[in-house]
């Protein structure tokens, strides 16, 4: 494959669908993933250079089935960004084993092993300067968020994983980095507008203005404006940055 190849989890929706796009634009062939196999065939179908496979990101034997298959089909993998995720709001005393179990399961057991079978594939196909993004979250730097303690935990995980794999993957010359989004919109704001709303006795609409208020640039984010760092951050501009969870947030949250 001439073209710089890109594996994208989670891609069929929101965030993950749009860094395929930008990817695409920008020149990568994309391996464009989803546990909804018709969503991830849908976006490929609209992109220059690209396949679409199924894979669950809590299933190892889908992660590895997807990275067997870039080694042997593409032969070729620059990146892979680890984005899919969950999220359920729930007051703290309310989150349940079998919803903790889950979220932890796709946000930080999905991005370690999506991770382990990208770095492996990676040091098969002797890649120079390989990049893996996580995609984490404001969320993964301050726990000041509400009915989300089990996506803080794991948002939190992710930061500190990516600290771990880009300590480990330096010497094969790879970098890490984890991407902290803000007040995103996409389904998955769709879905907890309506579940603040609901808890905090608001409209949704009430919400969306509060979140807007949070963010001094004054406006939500956009998937694209992720999708531009995940970019960057795949790009040789970055050459020297590992380990770092970088924050695009509109200044929601400053560290
Ligand atoms: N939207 C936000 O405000 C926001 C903010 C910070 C971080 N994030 C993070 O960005 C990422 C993408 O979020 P989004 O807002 O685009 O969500 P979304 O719900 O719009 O899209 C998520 C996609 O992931 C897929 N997915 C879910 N579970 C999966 C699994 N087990 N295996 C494979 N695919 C799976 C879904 O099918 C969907 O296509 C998530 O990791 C999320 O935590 C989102």
């Amino acid at each position: 494959m001439n073209k710089a190849v890109a594996v994208v989890t989670g891609a069929g929706s929101g965030i993950g669908s749009a860094i395929s796009r930008e990817l695409s634009a920008r020149g990568y062939h994309v391996v464009v993933t989803d546990m909804n196999e018709m969503a991830a065939q849908s976006l490929a179908n609209t992109l220059d250079s690209a396949r679409a496979c199924k894979m669950d990101v809590t299933s190892i034997e889908e992660i590895n089935e997807v990275a067997n298959s870039v080694i042997s089909i593409e032969q070729r993998l620059d990146l892979w960004v680890s984005n899919a995720g969950v999220s359920k709001m729930a007051r703290f005393e309310d989150v349940s084993e079998s919803m903790f179990d889950f979220t932890i399961a796709v946000n930080l057991k999905g991005v370690f092993f999506a991770g382990q079978a990208a770095a492996r594939a990676m040091n098969t196909l002797g890649t120079n300067n390989g990049v893996i993004v996580n995609i984490a979250s404001m969320a993964g730097k301050q726990g000041k968020v509400p009915f989300l303690a089990d996506y803080v935990a794991s948002k939190f995980g992710v930061v500190g994983l990516t600290q771990a794999m880009a300590y480990e993957l330096a010497p094969s010359g790879i970098r890490v980095n984890s991407v902290c989004p803000g007040y995103v919109a996409t389904p998955m704001q769709v879905r907890e507008l309506a579940w603040e709303a609901e808890l905090r006795g608001m409209t949704s609409e009430q919400v969306r203005n509060l979140w807007i208020a949070d963010t001094p640039l004054g406006r939500l984010e956009e998937p694209e404006d992720v999708a531009k760092v995940v970019c960057f951050l795949a790009g040789r501009d970055a050459d020297f940055l590992t380990g770092e969870a970088i924050a695009v947030n509109g200044g929601a949250f400053m560290d």
